[in-house]
């Protein structure tokens, strides 16, 4: 069974969201778009929340999130224990959230970085797995 995606933007990111969108689509996973659905003004905790509800019920596996900054997204997401949002601005930082911090939520900023890097973090996002080790003894203090 493919991984499903959970995906969500406020209206600074929904251009890129829709981006994103194509390229899950590209690479045959299930995605679940959790809105925004156009770029009228939307409030990114609203979104934030969603994803959460979304992987906290097993709708999906991991998560994208994408606000102007990705600043507030980050923040409202990871107030949900079981979310591990990282605000990712190239490839180092994406392939080391999964590495180090074992992310599970990807979160870009939509007026930060360009489709391209966004394109190379997401598939940085999805190929790279979880080191252990030392890391798993941290993400687990994390609660
Ligand atoms: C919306 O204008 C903007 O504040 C929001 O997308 C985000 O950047 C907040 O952190």
């Amino acid at each position: 069974m493919p991984e499903t995606i959970a995906l969500a933007a406020d209206h600074a990111g929904y251009a890129l969201k829709e981006k994103l969108k194509e390229m899950l689509a590209e690479r045959g996973l299930d995605i679940l778009d959790l809105g925004t659905y156009s770029a009228e003004p939307a409030d990114y905790p609203d979104q934030a929340n969603a994803v959460a509800a979304a992987l906290a019920e097993g709708r999906a596996q991991r998560g994208v999130l994408v606000c102007g900054t990705g600043i507030g997204i980050a923040i409202a997401a990871n107030r949900h224990r079981h979310v591990r949002a990282a605000l990712c601005h190239d490839v180092t930082t994406t392939r080391l959230a999964r590495e180090h911090n074992d992310a599970n939520v990807l979160v870009l900023g939509g007026r930060i970085v360009g489709e391209a890097t966004a394109r190379d973090c997401l598939a940085t996002f999805l190929d790279t797995p979880f080191a252990g080790g030392r890391h798993a003894r941290r993400v687990a203090k994390l609660g």
